[in-house]
């Protein structure tokens, strides 16, 4: 870290372990993420598909150019071999967080399904431009308040791409954001993302005309969500200030 980025430069660790160093700058409002490639593995994959800190700038390019919101990089390049990349702070809470700390109380039940409709919407959009997140986890998704109402952001994008195998990556990406417990999303609200989600593919797409083609992703990825369950507890959110609620309460998704 020393090494990196200096002791005196206002940076504080958010995570340090064998593969990152990631780090915040509240000043600049800046990220650094760094991605160690010494590992034979990493190496090979990096003279192949260039570096993550490369993959990073190339993925939020994608993104933005579908119309996603993603943080923008701001450098990124190899120091002391290691790859990095510097992003902007997209701030608010991350979705997981959010749903854990704000949005299990009844009251909050409108605000909530807004949210898995303006979700939907928003992986919808990413997905028919044939985009797949690298690692669409609840906590990598950000609730972005602005002027206009809030937006969905995507961070952590290190291995967003076109994939060759896109199915396969876009039910990936859908399980992944739907691993939610009962606590997060009810089935209701499950239904809500889906009609949201189906909403984005233009005219004329498989998944608009048929509605065969629509249950079976639906049922595939609910399935699997409920077989993981039945393997494994459920993942919840970290407690965030109470206070983080007062810039989102008022909002509305931004059109
Ligand atoms: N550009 C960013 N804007 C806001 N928060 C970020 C940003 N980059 C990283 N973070 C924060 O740092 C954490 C770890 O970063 P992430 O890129 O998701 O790494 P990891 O691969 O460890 O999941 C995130 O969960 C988030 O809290
Ligand atoms: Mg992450």
């Amino acid at each position: 870290m020393e090494a990196l980025l200096g002791d005196r430069a206002g940076w504080k660790v958010v995570k340090d372990n064998a593969r990152n160093l990631i780090c915040y700058h509240p000043a600049d409002r800046l990220y650094f993420k760094s991605f160690d490639h010494s590992s034979a593995g990493e190496t090979l994959k990096r003279a192949l598909r260039g570096s993550r800190a490369r993959r990073t700038l190339l993925g939020t390019r994608l993104l933005q150019e579908a119309g996603c919101l993603a943080p923008d990089v701001v450098a990124c390049g190899t120091l002391l071999h290691q790859d990095f990349v510097v992003m902007e702070d997209l701030d608010g809470p991350q979705l997981l967080n959010a749903l854990h700390s704000y949005l299990q109380e009844p009251e909050r039940r409108a605000w909530r399904r807004q949210l898995y409709r303006a979700l939907g919407q928003t992986i919808g959009t990413l997905h028919a431009a044939r985009i797949a997140h690298g690692d669409l986890r609840p906590n990598n998704v950000i609730i972005h308040p602005g002027k206009d109402g809030y937006r969905l952001g995507l961070i952590d994008n290190e291995r967003t791409r076109r994939p060759v195998r896109f199915r396969r990556e876009q039910l990936r990406n859908l399980k992944q954001i739907m691993l939610l417990d009962e606590r997060y999303i009810t089935a209701a609200e499950r239904r809500t993302f889906f009609a949201a989600y189906f909403s984005r593919f233009p005219q004329g797409h498989r998944l608009q005309r048929s509605r065969a083609a629509r249950r079976a992703i639906q049922r595939t990825v609910i399935d699997e969500v409920r077989a993981h369950f039945s393997r494994r507890a459920p993942v919840s959110g970290t407690p965030i200030p109470a206070e983080g609620w007062q810039a989102l309460a008022g909002l509305q998704p931004a059109s």
